[in-house]
């Protein structure tokens, strides 16, 4: 017994903020964020909300599912920009679609999210504790960036992605995922500080920065590695592979990935050009998009891999 994806769902906010209207609002340029990220344009909210694109895309999940709310034991959401600390985001998802049975809680993994979440939804399911699972990714990204650090603010969109997953005889045939905390900083979002009577302090950051370099290098090295692992475990190799669904971080990882597994881009489907980077939200918006393009049949085998913030990467075989 395994666990299988049965449903996909999605939810774009609907402003669109494209490379030139930032170069309206800060020293950039569409020529310099397309040549070095793949990104055109990102949506943004305005009046969403992470809960509310959350549902958005659990609705649609549901609804590609055949699956009614009631049936769902666990909702897991991968996060690190809910709308409140608590409740959770996937308390208040839990609430608003009205999954009355189910128990819901959020993972953050930054961008390898949904990933985490979908392997601790397999963990459970294939454990027997629970039977059907509701895993997402949402973030509104927009309300941690720095809109004065253009080197950050204009890789980062804002969406949900959502994926009903229940126990089958065929679907996930292997993960792994790991954690090395020891370069947490290259890729961080400090908390408030405290400022208790005891340590009084003024209120710093709050805001996403990064060192794009050592990501950049951490991406491309972990990445194929991961896949080439998992791919290893289930006796395969990269040709036997229909699709590789990685994380939307930047054009230039995702080339690079194909590369070094001597794959054809083309084998590797692309949203960051009309999203940006949406964190814990990207491969299952992807996948929501690969499944209701048509682009999945029953048994293709494809790998979704994640990576980011802690930090924190993981990937997935399985067959759809
Ligand atoms: N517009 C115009 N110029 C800019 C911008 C901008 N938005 N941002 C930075 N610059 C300038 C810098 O000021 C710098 O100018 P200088 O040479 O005069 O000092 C120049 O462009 C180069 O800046 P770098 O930061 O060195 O740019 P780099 O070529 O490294 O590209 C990037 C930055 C795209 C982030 C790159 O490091 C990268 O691809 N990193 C991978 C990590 C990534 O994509 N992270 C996404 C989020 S993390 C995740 O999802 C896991």
């Amino acid at each position: 017994m395994t666990t299988r994806i049965i449903g996909t769902g999605s939810y774009l906010p609907e402003t669109v903020v494209t490379n030139d209207f930032l170069s309206t609002i800060m020293d950039t340029s569409d020529e310099w964020i397309r040549t070095r990220t793949g990104i055109r344009e990102r949506r943004l909210v305005k009046e969403e909300t992470t809960a509310s694109m959350c549902t958005g895309a659990a609705l649609r999940a549901l609804e590609d599912a055949g699956m009614q709310a009631e049936d769902l034991d666990l909702i897991l959401v991968g996060t690190l920009s809910g709308d409140y600390r608590t409740p959770s985001t996937a308390c208040e998802v839990q609430a608003a679609i009205g999954a009355v049975n189910a128990v819901a809680f959020d993972i953050n993994a930054a961008c390898t999210g949904f990933m985490f979440a979908l392997n601790t939804a397999h963990a459970y399911l294939t454990a027997g504790v629970y039977k059907n699972a509701l895993v997402l990714g949402g973030e509104t990204l927009s309300k941690i960036m720095d809109w004065n650090d253009r080197s950050t603010c204009v890789l980062f969109g804002d969406g949900a992605g959502a994926a009903v997953v229940c126990r089958d005889e065929t679907g996930m045939v292997c993960f792994e995922q790991h954690s090395d905390g020891s370069k947490g900083m290259v890729l961080k979002c400090r908390d408030r500080v405290n400022d208790n009577p005891l340590v009084s302090q003024e209120q710093e950051g709050g805001y996403v920065s990064m060192d794009g370099q050592e990501v950049y290098k951490f991406a491309v090295t972990m990445v194929p590695k991961s896949i080439l692992n998992v791919l290893d475990t289930a006796g395969l190799t990269p040709d036997d592979i229909k699709y590789f669904a990685l994380h939307q971080a930047n054009i230039r990882i995702i080339q690079s990935v194909a590369k070094r597994l001597k794959q054809p881009e083309d084998k590797f489907p692309i949203s960051l050009d009309t999203c940006g980077n949406i964190s814990a939200a990207s491969v299952p918006i992807l996948l929501d998009e690969m499944n209701r393009k048509g682009m999945l049949k029953r048994g293709d085998k494809i790998i979704i891999s994640g990576f980011g913030g802690g930090l924190t990467w993981g990937t997935a075989l399985m067959e759809w």
